[in-house]
């Protein structure tokens, strides 16, 4: 199965996996696809050593990195990471420290062992632009991909000199033209019903829109696909392939604590909320007690990204980390989309990517014998 990007790039199947584990990218891109490693919150050293693996586990494969670089937020003006991390500790309110630490400390998550792991910058040009600078050091970095906004200028023009792609999300039409503005060579579209940030308008109203708004740049759909069924809805729409989110959080080789995924399995598609709480912009999550503690007339609200990010990188850090202990689940982040109801059962990468197919070429069959039946 080909499109015109999917040729572009040289991959099997159209299927595009985000997932921040590297055994996944690997997986996924050996199965045909391709793994994009989502690097926000990655220290440059952290993404080398991601990096070095990924390289050397790949075989002839490609792979892509995501960055997150918002179109707004706090401190754009600041020309270094040093000055933005000043900026950030100055102005989160102590009440806001307090409260995250209690949540913490009521559910009995310990402390993060090391105090010398420093908290990590993201969500900002400051963070990326280095991480972009690393990663278009490896021939197999196929492509870059931004989330929050449409990446600089100069950044963009950085990717093409290199010879890569470069792509962004959207998760509304005027998004999605301004990254064709800026000369993107595709557009990752995500519905509502899709896990990290995300918009208000579903997938089934937003795909083809956009596919109409953008045309002839490729559109990859993202939010709402874990089956083969609802890649053909995708693909029926104009799509140029698919962008998977959720589905690998419980493949097998993803890194995720047991009661991570326990979390997973057991939940169903109304057990997700959209929630400022951890970023500081809406982003669809399970809900939990954290979420719905942020929400409270008498308690502080979210701040803006990427001062929320920050005043929550431990909470995330040590939740993953202690996922099983305590009451940490009633507290942790699970970044997730609304297919998390239909996620019940741990495989393989290579075993998702085969059913996904099956399912599709199933699919397609069964539309085909509905239209020409007499
Ligand atoms: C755990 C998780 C973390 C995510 N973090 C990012 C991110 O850092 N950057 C990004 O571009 N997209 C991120 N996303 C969104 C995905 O790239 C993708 O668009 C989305 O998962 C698609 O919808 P789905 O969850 O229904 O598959 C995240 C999604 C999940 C589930």
């Amino acid at each position: 199965m080909q499109t015109e990007l999917s040729k572009k790039l040289g991959i099997e199947v159209p299927v595009f996996a985000f997932t921040h584990c590297r055994d996944v990218v690997v997986e996924v891109s050996k199965a045909g696809g391709i793994g994009v490693l989502g690097a926000v919150g990655f220290s440059v050293e952290q993404l080398r050593e991601e990096l070095d693996w990924i390289d050397a586990h790949i075989g002839d494969h490609i792979y892509g990195v995501d960055t997150a670089i918002p179109q707004k937020y706090e401190g754009m003006d600041k020309s270094t990471p040093e000055e933005l991390v000043a900026m950030i500790e100055a102005a989160i309110p102590q009440r806001h420290r307090d409260f995250a630490e209690k949540l913490l400390r009521d559910a009995g998550v310990p402390e993060w062992p090391d105090e010398k792991d420093p908290v990590s910058l993201s969500f900002s040009v400051q963070q990326a632009q280095a991480l972009v600078d690393e990663a278009l050091t490896r021939p197999k970095c196929a492509m870059i991909v931004n989330a929050l906004g449409t990446p600089p200028p100069e950044i963009v023009q950085q990717v093409h000199d290199a010879g890569r792609l470069i792509g962004a999300l959207a998760g509304r039409l005027k998004h999605g033209i301004a990254h064709k503005e800026a000369g993107l060579d595709f557009v990752v579209c995500q519905g509502s019903e899709g896990g990290g940030h995300a918009g208000e308008v579903t997938s089934m109203v937003l795909w083809p829109q956009m596919v109409d708004a953008i045309a002839p740049l490729p559109v990859l759909a993202a939010g709402g696909i874990g089956n083969g069924r609802q890649m053909l809805a995708a693909m029926s729409m104009g799509a140029q392939g698919v962008w998977m989110g959720s589905r690998w959080l419980i493949a097998t080789e993803a890194q995720a604590e047991p009661a991570q995924r326990e979390s997973y399995k057991a939940a169903n598609s109304e057990d997700t909320v959209r929630s400022r709480s951890f970023t500081g912009k809406t982003a669809r999550m399970l809900k939990n007690e954290w979420t719905e503690a942020w929400e409270r007339e008498d308690t502080p609200d979210a701040l803006p990204m990427p001062l929320q990010g920050y005043l929550t990188f431990d909470a995330v850090r040590r939740t993953h980390r202690y996922a099983g202990v305590g009451d940490c689940q009633k507290i942790a982040f699970n970044p997730v989309g609304q297919v998390v109801g239909q996620m019940n059962t741990e495989q393989s990468c290579r075993d998702i990517m085969f059913q996904l197919l099956s399912e599709y070429a199933e699919a397609l069959e069964q539309v085909n014998t509905v239209t020409t039946q007499e």
